[in-house]
């Protein structure tokens, strides 16, 4: 099923909690010269514009980055490259907050299912260091590890239309740890009323570090916030995600 569109949500509270994260432990993991190996399971299209008629159809954003001002950090960084490059109602994904903080001995490895959400990834990463793969992402991201360079990240982002997708994610990352146990993985969730991100808490057999906020949306579908997991978690992740808490008002501990 691919009915899901991200272009609806970019930009919302829950976005930002996961792009803050993302573009933190990505500057914590470059922190040497070694170049690092970059993959999502779930890439969406990259780029998105807040003025398109999907995103002011849920005015999602209002409450999200339009409300936020974002102090010296390495998500303002690359938001202000991408309206640098695309306008000032350009907002990015994360495949291109990746591109934008990664440097030339770094590799991104990006998985998109939806044929038109991977026509305009593809042109909005285009660059020798970034791989697009119109593949399911559980099966491109396996088969690709272990990458080179070892040491990365890799992003789980699904859009859980499925009910069992919680346990799909809690079984693929311990296949994802045998073939590939030193990678950082990031998994996102929603947290929904029927609670069913408990399914893949409860499926994650190893160590992680759990993050939560909560916010109020207008009309967020019964979303009432948004999760991480983080496993193998780089030195310095407990500082970022504090910072995430305290970056503005629809970030908020749960
Ligand atoms: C939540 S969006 C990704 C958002 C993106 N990670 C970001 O933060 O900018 C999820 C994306 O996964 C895609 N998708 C759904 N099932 C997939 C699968 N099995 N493999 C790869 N992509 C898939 C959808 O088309 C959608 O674009």
């Amino acid at each position: 099923m691919l009915s899901y569109q991200h272009a609806y949500h970019a930009g919302n509270p829950a976005d930002l909690h996961k792009h803050l994260v993302l573009a933190e432990l990505l500057t914590l993991l470059t922190r040497k010269p070694r170049g690092i190996s970059y993959m999502e399971t779930h890439a969406g299209r990259g780029l998105y514009d807040l003025g398109s008629p999907e995103s002011l159809k849920t005015g999602e954003a209002a409450e999200g980055i339009n409300a936020l001002t974002l102090r010296d950090c390495p998500l303002q960084t690359a938001l202000a490259k991408t309206r640098a490059g695309f306008g000032e109602a350009a907002y990015a994904g994360s495949p291109l907050i990746a591109q934008t903080l990664l440097r030339e001995q770094d590799r991104l490895h990006l998985m998109e299912l939806h044929p038109a959400e991977f026509g305009a990834l593809r042109r909005a990463v285009r660059n020798e260091t970034t791989a697009v793969h119109k593949r399911d992402g559980y099966e491109g991201v396996l088969s690709l590890s272990p990458p080179k360079p070892r040491k990365g990240l890799v992003l789980v982002d699904p859009s859980y239309e499925i009910k069992t997708e919680y346990e799909q994610v809690a079984e693929f990352t311990h296949k994802l740890m045998i073939k590939w146990p030193e990678a950082t993985v990031m998994i996102w969730y929603p947290i929904l009323p029927a609670n069913r991100h408990e399914d893949l808490i409860k499926g994650l057999k190893l160590n992680f570090i759990r993050h939560e906020v909560s916010f109020d949306l207008k009309d967020g579908e019964g979303m009432t916030g948004s999760g991480l997991v983080l496993v193998n978690a780089p030195y310095g992740a407990d500082k970022c995600l504090k910072q995430a808490e305290s970056l503005g008002k629809p970030i908020l501990r749960r």
